[in-house]
């Protein structure tokens, strides 16, 4: 079992469901498992159960990155960051999201689906897996914003 074997975690509220369906079937269809943790349909539903959802997948290994979408990406992304551990990125571009990774080691990826368009979530999603964390000066501070932290393998 590689690391990329471990799921990629989806969550959304309604605002979020229709751009989470083509994250969850572009990941589907590049080979990467998903586990899609809601919500399914339009109607209006409450983005921090979404977001505790995902982020608890993701703090007991059950996801190895996790994704949330929500209307602007920022109520899901306070929420998902209320959890110890978890380092949520809300991001607009692929210079954003490639920069979350190499500094910051986000391990979940916050979308507005209000704000973005599925062409820019879908680059952004893509660079935000395929980059790894730079290490060097940003370990001391990614460790003063997770003490526990320690390199993902
Ligand atoms: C839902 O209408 C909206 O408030 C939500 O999706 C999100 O944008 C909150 O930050």
């Amino acid at each position: 079992m590689t690391p990329q074997d471990i799921p990629v975690a989806l969550g959304s509220d309604h605002a979020g469901v229709a751009l989470k369906a083509t994250l969850c079937e572009a990941l589907d269809q590049a080979g990467h498992p998903t586990l899609d943790m809601g919500t399914h349909g339009p109607e209006s539903v409450d983005y921090p159960d979404f977001a505790n959802a995902v982020a608890a997948a993701v703090l007991d290994g059950r996801a190895r990155f996790g994704v949330l979408v929500c209307g602007t990406g920022i109520g899901i992304s306070i929420a998902a960051n209320r959890h110890p551990g978890i380092r949520c990125a809300l991001v607009h571009d692929v210079t954003g999201a490639r920069l979350s990774r190499e500094h910051n080691d986000a391990n979940i990826l916050a979308l507005g689906a209000r704000v973005i368009g599925p062409e820019v979530a879908l680059d952004a999603l893509r660079a935000f897996l395929a980059t790894p964390f730079a290490g060097g000066r940003h370990e001391r501070r990614v460790r003063k914003l997770t003490p526990e932290w320690s390199p993902r393998p």
